[in-house]
């Protein structure tokens, strides 16, 4: 028998190594939440070095660090010394492109507590998120302000991996407007601004989130305004475009049509909404949506959808399909114009 990554795997160690998969998030989370990699930057340290240094229990850390370096996150020489590799790399806080925080909030309790009650998710068709936490998946976040913090953060991490790259995907270049409708802390707003010098935008969100916004520090407050709001009661008026990304997956279909309409209401006349979200392809092949959509539906009542799903959303919502296009990410870039 072979390990997960080999081609030849048998499929029983493939049921035992799916079986086993959570063990590598745990351990990945903890050295994320400790920043491991951080203190490996000036070159090898032992287990026992580390813990003293971060105040942990060094044999515990010596078999978590064992562990991940089996899989090519941080390697252990003959001495016994961890350095980082590649992978490590990216849990660096300050490396280029870093994924600590994207790590921190993809192994966040909001989705591994409702992750482990799957076999009742998979029963009722409900997430336990209401029940677990008290309060719905993005009030929580909004109640519980360190929560809300990690999650954010990780989201402009995670979303920063993929900005540049989906920007580059649709040509903005004609456009005069932008809304980024729930865009966060402004990472793609920031590259569809850098790629498309005549745009002007706004980025929409929770005042709260909109407190940790990167457009000034961009240095593009000249040519973006931050509006906070609601996006269930209305979105700014006027504009082109309306982008909604990764923000139709986190709902069901009738609070999907409520978002979708009143970007509909708000836009100019030949306007458009660009969902940027993944598009689900029929067939077997591994795909980026699929893990995504099993995670909405573990915390979330969201999904992910299919081209159809899409086309039945617009319908209901006054838009239509004009075109899907493909960007180097697992999102696809759906465009709706009026019906
Ligand atoms: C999954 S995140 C996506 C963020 C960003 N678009 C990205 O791709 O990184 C969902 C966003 O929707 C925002 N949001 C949730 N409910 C909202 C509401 N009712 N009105 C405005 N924004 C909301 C959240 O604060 C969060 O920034």
């Amino acid at each position: 028998m072979h390990g997960m990554n080999s081609p030849t795997v048998h499929p029983a160690q493939r049921i035992v190594d799916l079986g086993f998969g959570f063990i590598l998030s745990g351990a990945l989370s903890s050295v994320a939440e400790l920043g491991v990699a951080d203190k490996l930057v000036q070159g090898p340290r032992s287990a026992a070095s580390l813990a003293e240094e971060l105040g942990v229990h060094a044999q515990a850390l010596y078999r978590v660090l064992r562990l991940l370096a089996s899989v090519e996150v941080f390697s252990e020489d003959a001495a016994g010394l961890f350095s980082l590799t590649p992978a490590a790399e990216y849990l660096r806080s300050d490396a280029p492109g870093s994924l600590r925080a994207a790590v921190r909030m993809l192994t966040q309790r909001i989705f591994w507590a409702p992750t482990g009650e799957m076999v009742d998710t998979v029963r009722t068709g409900q997430t336990p998120f209401d029940r677990i936490f008290g309060k719905p998946f993005f009030d929580y976040l909004h109640h519980d302000p360190a929560q809300g913090a990690v999650f954010h953060q990780g989201m402009s991490s995670l979303s920063d991996m993929e900005n540049g790259a989906i920007a580059a995907s649709y040509d903005f270049t004609g456009l005069s407007s932008v809304v980024d409708v729930g865009g966060g802390h402004g990472g793609f707003l920031i590259e569809v601004l850098k790629l498309a010098p005549q745009v002007r935008g706004v980025l929409f969100d929770h005042g709260q989130v909109l407190a940790g916004a990167r457009i000034a520090q961009a240095g593009f407050s000249q040519r973006c305004a931050l509006e906070e709001g609601d996006f269930f009661q209305a979105v700014p008026k006027g504009a082109e475009a309306y982008v909604l990304k990764r923000i139709l997956h986190d709902w069901n279909d009738e609070t999907c049509v409520r978002i979708l309409r009143n970007c509909r209401e708000a836009m100019a006349e030949g306007g458009r909404v660009l969902v940027l979200d993944t598009v689900i392809p029929p067939g077997n092949a591994p795909h980026g949506g699929k893990v995504l959509d099993v995670m909405m539906l573990a915390s979330l009542p969201g999904r992910e959808r299919t081209e159809e799903d899409f086309r039945k959303l617009f319908a209901q919502a006054g838009l239509k399909l004009s075109r899907i296009l493909p960007t180097p990410s697992a999102l696809s870039i759906t465009e709706a114009v009026a019906a």
